[in-house]
């Protein structure tokens, strides 16, 4: 996946100056900083530079998960066309931007972010952009109210697991009463994730919610440990992402868990695929999850015939 010109354009704006051997530096210290899922209550990103590595080594990622979530959402939901949303733990606005690519009909958007550094970033990366009017709140979402109408579409991208596990279920009851029709959760595709996100969906089936993606049924995830539900995306790096990351390849895959719920029942997916399909010559297996709650392997053939054609065609997370 490839970041929309605009943002790259806006990204490349924010580095210029910047030498790479000090970008590297900050992005290896913030890489530190997550694997070690530090939660003291102190903020990953605190200073510009912890921001600026945040823009040229994670932000491409996590909008690759994001719009991909967004994608989901739009096949099973073809109809919905958000007119506001409401991001919490916005970061840079990286959810923002990819819901303004998924539904250029996005009118006005609510951000809340704790770190004013990151808020800071946002803002001059959204300065010359087409976007949905954005207001800000600097708000420690652990601790505050959300005090806003509900919106349409309500997002909670890499944020969920930086959160005290004490405080989720609060936070997620007070996102799903922000929600007037739909809330995204994204995490990284980390075991630790998807627990973050089986417990979430858990927690909004009991309060009523319909689930839109990824999961083809409300029944428990039949998946059990050391499997876990994820997926990945390709992300195109930028000559500074490579250089920030000291790393050689032009792309790299991005996994996350996410779940998407919605007040309104949407049509129901017979099967997501949920491992990177094997494909050899005439055949392709695929791992489905099923609307009967199950999970397991799929032999397609040519003998299949339409049903082969189609599975052939699909993709780690594509409804079939
Ligand atoms: C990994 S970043 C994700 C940013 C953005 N959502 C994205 O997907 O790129 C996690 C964000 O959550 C914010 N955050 C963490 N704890 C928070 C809290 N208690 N209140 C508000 N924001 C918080 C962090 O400051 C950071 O911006």
């Amino acid at each position: 996946m490839e970041l929309p010109p605009s943002l790259r354009h806006a990204i490349e704006r924010a580095l210029s100056g910047r030498r790479p051997a000090d970008l590297a530096a900050a992005a290896a210290a913030l890489s530190q900083r997550y694997r070690e899922e530090r939660r003291d209550g102190r903020l990953h990103v605190a200073s510009d530079e912890d921001a600026l590595a945040y823009l040229a080594v994670r932000l491409p990622a996590t909008y690759a998960a994001v719009r991909a979530s967004f994608a989901a959402i739009k096949q099973a939901r073809p109809d919905f066309a958000p007119q506001t949303a409401l991001d919490i733990g916005a970061g840079p606005g990286t959810a923002l931007w990819a819901a303004a690519d998924c539904w250029p009909d996005l009118a006005n958007a609510l951000l809340f972010e704790a770190s004013a550094v990151f808020r800071t970033c946002g803002e001059e990366l959204a300065r010359e952009a087409s976007l949905p009017h954005i207001s800000w709140r600097t708000a420690d979402i652990a601790t505050d109210a959300i005090d806003c109408t509900p919106r349409d579409l309500v997002t909670l991208a890499y944020a969920l697991n930086e959160l005290a596990p004490e405080v989720r279920q609060t936070v997620l009851q007070r996102l799903w009463h922000a929600t007037a029709d739909t809330l995204v959760i994204v995490e990284p595709g980390t075991p630790a994730g998807w627990q973050c996100i089986i417990a979430a969906r858990a927690q909004l089936i009991e309060a009523g919610a319909h689930l839109v993606a990824p999961c083809p049924h409300a029944h428990a995830c039949p998946l059990v440990p050391p499997d876990w539900c994820h997926f990945a995306e390709r992300v195109a790096r930028s000559r500074l992402h490579r250089l920030a990351k000291e790393a050689e390849l032009p792309w790299e895959d991005e996994k996350f868990s996410y779940v998407a719920v919605s007040r309104t029942p949407s049509s129901t997916t017979a099967a997501r695929v949920i491992a990177r399909p094997r494909k050899g010559s005439g055949r392709v297996t695929l791992k489905l999850c099923r609307e009967d709650g199950s999970a397991s392997e799929h032999l397609f053939s040519r003998r299949d015939g339409t049903l082969f054609k189609r599975a052939w065609r699909s993709d780690w997370g594509s409804a079939l």
